[in-house]
């Protein structure tokens, strides 16, 4: 069975409130796309009015992080219950801005994963090594790593729900993207790796993305690949050109 696409956007630390109204709006009739599942992960304090303004659309509002706890003293987090009331559906986890900036490691990030599926949000569980990692040769075998800890004590029905984004460090927001037949090669070993923690069912389920630096002009070739079901798109999913990108097969 053929996996359907899935193409979200990545906002990061991008647009008010009003802003993301703004721009839910003028996207909206531009990412229309059916063959698509279409989500536009954003800012928390712009979930609830950018989930208004895509209602009646295609596009699925997620969110960029979530804690692991469910409540309590934990200043400044946002907690799974908050998103599954928000109506959010999808969470991107252990994107490597997230492991830099804030100490987020394979163990929170595995904790996290287990939480949103406890709650039934879809994890868009982030790995991708460095420039150093690819010029030493280790960078199969860190993004195995992360993967096998991102998925402990995952079930089989649970992973195969799951979705991967496979986001070279060096490649994000550096205008630099993987080619496509670098960005296979490693979702393809992704997806060899989920075959040989769980089974080959799980692994022709799961749904594997590449970002960094995807624009209208190398979508289409990436998101060919066999082992490619979509992308994770920072810069280029908050303007026009997102519609481009999830109408790459028009
Ligand atoms: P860019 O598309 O801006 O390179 O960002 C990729 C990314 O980090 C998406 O999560």
């Amino acid at each position: 069975m053929a996996r359907r696409k899935i193409i979200a956007g990545n906002w990061k630390m991008n647009k008010t409130p009003s802003e993301a109204v703004a721009l839910v709006n003028e996207l909206k009739p531009l990412v229309a796309n059916e063959d698509v599942d279409v989500v536009f992960c954003v800012p928390a304090i712009d979930i609830i009015p950018a989930m208004i303004a895509a209602k009646d659309s295609n596009i699925c509002i997620g969110a960029e992080n979530m804690y692991f706890e469910e409540s309590g003293a934990y200043t400044g987090e946002i907690s799974p219950n908050m998103l599954v009331d928000a109506g959010v559906k999808y969470v991107v986890l252990g994107h490597s801005e997230r492991r830099e900036y804030f100490a987020e490691t394979d163990e929170t990030v595995n904790k996290k994963v287990l939480k949103a599926f406890e709650h039934g949000i879809t994890p868009i569980i982030c790995c991708g090594e460095t420039l150093t990692q690819r010029k030493q040769g280790i960078y199969l075998d860190w993004i195995r790593m992360q993967i096998k800890i991102a998925f402990q004590n995952v079930t089989a029905d649970q992973a195969k729900t799951a979705v991967i984004a496979y986001e070279p460090i060096w490649a994000i927001g550096t205008g630099e993207t993987a080619t496509s037949d670098q960005a296979e090669e490693v979702c393809g070993a992704i997806r060899a790796c989920i075959a040989e923690v769980y089974d080959e069912a799980t692994a022709e389920a799961i749904r594997i993305q590449y970002g960094g630096s995807v624009n209208a002009g190398n979508a289409a070739e990436l998101f060919a690949k066999p082992d490619i079901d979509g992308g994770l798109v920072g810069g280029a999913s908050l303007k026009a050109d997102f519609g481009k990108i999830v109408n790459y097969n028009k």
